[in-house]
């Protein structure tokens, strides 16, 4: 996967990285912010979402699809269709920007809206990236771990530098015997559940 990224999709990465150290570093507040995951994690859900089942691939806050191209990896990889959902017009138009430059949108369906709307109708998640607005999770963990497929994972981003109000929904992760799940100490910090 990661040695063969194409050249149009590598520049766009590269291209929502530097927006992304600008946003985080000079101070200014702005409405616009990406907020999006460092590559380490995208590395890292990538690698995890290369080794699912067969079943729908799934992403909750796209953002302007930084995480997105590399779930896309895995995708390509396992000749699967990512589903992403973001409810942000501004971040909609950033990320079907980022889908066409990048020539991606043959593995890519961006759904608008609330994501909850969307989890309702699916069905057989094998991987689902969580990274929302901090109030959703525990609505969306809900909705995605009865639907995801024996083996299939969802991972939640934050669950460290965010876990003070994340605190019950990841009690109730580690907790649940549907499934197996640990909190990651990688960047702002993963929880993985993999479905028993
Ligand atoms: C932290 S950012 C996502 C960053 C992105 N995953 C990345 O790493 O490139 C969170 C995004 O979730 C979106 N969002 C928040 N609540 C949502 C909801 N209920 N349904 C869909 N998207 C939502 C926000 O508009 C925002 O763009």
């Amino acid at each position: 996967m990661f040695h063969q990224i194409p050249e149009s999709m590598r520049k766009r990465m590269q291209m929502l990285e530097d927006i992304d150290t600008i946003d985080r570093s000079d101070g200014t507040p702005r409405l616009q912010r990406l907020r999006q995951i460092p590559p380490v994690t995208g590395q890292f859900i990538a690698l995890l979402a290369a080794t699912t089942p067969d079943g729908e691939m799934v992403e909750i806050g796209t953002s302007a699809g930084y995480s997105s191209m590399w779930i896309i990896q895995a995708c390509k990889l396992l000749g699967r269709k990512l589903k992403t959902c973001e409810i942000m017009p501004e971040k909609i138009a950033l990320a079907k920007e980022t889908f066409c430059v990048a020539e991606v949108e043959e593995y890519v369906q961006l759904l608008e809206g609330d994501a909850r709307e969307y989890l309702n109708d699916l069905k057989d998640i094998s991987f689902c990236f969580l990274d929302a607005e901090k109030e959703v999770y525990a609505d969306c963990y809900e909705i995605v771990i009865p639907k995801l497929v024996p083996g299939g994972l969802l991972v939640a981003d934050n669950a460290i530098n965010h876990r003070e109000i994340l605190q019950p929904m990841l009690d109730r992760a580690l907790a649940d015997e549907r499934v197996d799940a640990m909190i990651v100490p990688i960047a702002k910090g993963e929880l993985v559940c993999r479905k028993i």
